[in-house]
């Protein structure tokens, strides 16, 4: 079945919880790029006595609910952190299972992100994703290069750390002196060009922690964390965190507005 994302009519049920929570939300201030470290996967299987890749694909319909709902609300972009550079150290059969998904979500679900207009970015070390997914991925990413809705960015692969050394060597290598170099240029650079910083992070499963992810954007990003493990993750929290995102007030490093 797919549907057309348009608005949140019809997608949330009168009377219901998720309404009251959306009338919270003001539509003015939404955040323009959430970020999500999609964390918890193995707990919950283990919670219910099943092997960590159950945990796995339970957590896809979870990345299809947000998916959906950031598209409806009228996100811009959406970065969800779905395979570090140090996730490589997990016994290969979950590793394998974790590219799997990604591939039958990728053969199975691109229609969804074709037809609603949505754009597919990958950020990351992409030599270092197995082929079979990769090809998809660069299958996908032509099909929405030109959709402008919302974009959908998957870290696959990646690693802060690498990614700023990554700048640095490739600075280096266009010779650019030390007095061109700066925020702006080094940004340029990164794999994360054109996109703006997240400005709401949420992590999953309670772990107070970046584990390498957009560490130079999240500068000054509004850290929002659940205990809610990644496949228990619905709509209901995603605006839970906008509202509470709507009332910080981000200062970064001036005053207070009311000062
Ligand atoms: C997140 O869940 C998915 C990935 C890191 C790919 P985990 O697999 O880390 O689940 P926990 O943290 O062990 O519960
Ligand atoms: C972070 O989760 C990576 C992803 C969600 C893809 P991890 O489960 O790998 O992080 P740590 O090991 O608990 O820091
Ligand atoms: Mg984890």
């Amino acid at each position: 079945m797919f549907f057309m994302f348009d608005t949140l009519e019809g997608y949330i049920q009168p009377g219901t919880e998720e309404e009251a929570l959306v009338k919270q939300i003001d539509f003015s201030k939404l955040p323009v790029h959430l970020a999500i470290i999609m964390d918890g996967n193995g707990r919950w299987a283990r919670k219910r006595n099943l092997p960590r890749t159950e945990g796995h694909k339970a957590g896809t319909e979870s990345v299809k609910e947000v998916i959906e709902a950031s598209a409806r609300l009228g996100l811009k972009y959406l970065t969800l952190y779905a395979f570090s550079r140090e996730n490589w150290k997990r016994p290969k059969e979950e590793v394998n299972t974790l590219w799997n998904l990604l591939k039958e979500y990728l053969g199975r679900d691109s229609k969804i992100l074709i037809d609603n207009n949505l754009k597919l970015k990958v950020i990351g070390e992409k030599k270092g994703i197995p082929y079979f997914v990769r090809r998809e991925l660069n299958r996908v990413e032509r099909l929405t290069r030109n959709n402008e809705r919302m974009t959908v960015i998957l870290a696959l692969n990646y690693g802060g750390r690498q990614e700023i050394i990554e700048t640095v060597k490739k600075l280096l290598k266009r010779k650019f002196s030390p007095e061109e170099i700066n925020e702006e240029i080094f940004s340029r650079y990164l794999d994360t060009a054109g996109l703006p910083d997240p400005d709401l992070l949420i992590r999953t499963s309670g772990e107070m922690r970046l584990s390498n992810f957009l560490l130079w954007q999240c500068a000054y990003t509004e850290l929002w964390i659940t205990p809610t493990l990644w496949p228990d993750f619905r709509k209901k929290e995603l605006f839970q965190a906008i509202i509470e995102y709507q009332k910080r007030e981000r200062r970064f490093g001036g005053l207070d507005t009311q000062a």
